[in-house]
């Protein structure tokens, strides 16, 4: 049997839309007891449905710990989850999520270089409300936004005390960020979650930095190509000692569900890391945003996975 995920049972105790296409929701425990803890800029999973689980991150500091709140733009082009949160929850909806994973590990002493597009923000909002609550004020903000900004009224005292620059690019050039990173010096920690062009121009600009400098958080899910010389291989999952043949055209998600296989998953996209399982054989061809090259040594995301040899031999 698949191993199951944890969650909590939440209700949906508030919406609201700060914009068009913007929605935000304020999850509770339904007896309104305290949530699971949380790092500032954490996600969590709402399992909306079979097989459609998505990732949020938190816009709220980890010390409001009777909700969860989250922000979600209406992706037109998305996988769906977008749309169920926008149109199916409602106050008095229950969900159930995960329990929070992942956070901002910002640098105590250094500056903090917060760079975010469009709905991007909400992990460093969470974060910036953290920072400012204990009187941490070692970080800029710097928000592209295409059109006016979404939830900046979360970022009041931070955008008032002057730690907050907003570029609407609608009206405004692309900021350069390997500028911006080159003017807060060679000790600084950056920070970076957006769109995807924008993780890329950020990708160039740390390019030979130390990987303890940065950190990028993805929430897109990865789009495997085809790949038109892919062969089988022979799956084989050591603990049982089961083993399956896995086609060029089958994914590996779809082959280790059908298993039934003791691995858990959530985002099936590469991004949340839920799969991550220990290979012993391969090697697997490794598609995801979550693993270090040398996390890649031993372990692989399994959801979005392919294999360049013979056999692939999951530790599972
Ligand atoms: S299920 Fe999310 S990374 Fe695999």
């Amino acid at each position: 049997m698949a191993k199951p995920i944890r969650t909590v049972k939440t209700v949906v105790t508030a919406t609201e839309t700060p914009l068009p296409g913007i929605r935000l929701l304020v999850l509770e425990d339904e007896d309104r007891w305290e949530l699971p803890p949380f790092l500032p800029g954490a996600h969590i999973d709402l399992h909306l449905g079979k097989r459609l689980i998505r990732t949020y991150s938190l816009c709220n500091a980890p010390h409001e710990n009777d909700r969860y709140i989250i922000a979600v733009k209406h992706e037109e082009l998305g996988r769906g989850g977008s749309r169920h949160v926008h149109e199916e929850l409602a106050p008095g909806t229950t969900v159930q999520v995960s329990l929070p994973r992942g956070g901002m590990q910002i640098d105590p002493t250094e500056m903090n270089i917060f760079i975010a597009g469009g709905i991007g923000i909400t992990p460093f909002v969470s974060t910036i409300r953290d920072m400012e609550a204990r009187g941490l004020t070692n970080y800029r903000l710097y928000w592209s936004s295409n059109g006016p900004p979404s939830i900046h009224a979360m970022l009041g005292p931070a955008i008032a005390a002057g730690r907050v620059e907003i570029v609407d690019t609608t009206r405004e050039p692309i900021p350069d960020l390997k500028a911006i990173l080159a003017s807060h010096g060679d000790r600084a920690k950056a920070f970076c979650c957006g769109p995807e062009p924008m993780l890329n121009a950020f990708d160039r600009a740390v390019e030979g930095w130390h990987e303890d400098r940065f950190h990028v958080e993805r929430f897109t899910a990865v789009q495997v190509a085809v790949d038109p010389d892919a062969k089988p291989y022979t799956l084989v999952l050591a603990q049982s000692g089961v083993s399956r043949e896995v086609m060029p055209d089958e994914k590996l998600v779809d082959v280790l569900i059908d298993m039934e296989v003791d691995i858990p998953f959530s985002c099936e996209g590469g991004v949340c890391g839920v799969c991550r399982t220990r290979w012993l054989e391969g090697p697997p061809v490794h598609n995801d945003r979550v693993l270090t090259s040398s996390e890649r040594e031993s372990e692989v995301i399994v959801c979005v996975a392919g294999c360049r040899g013979a056999r692939l031999v999951l530790d599972a």
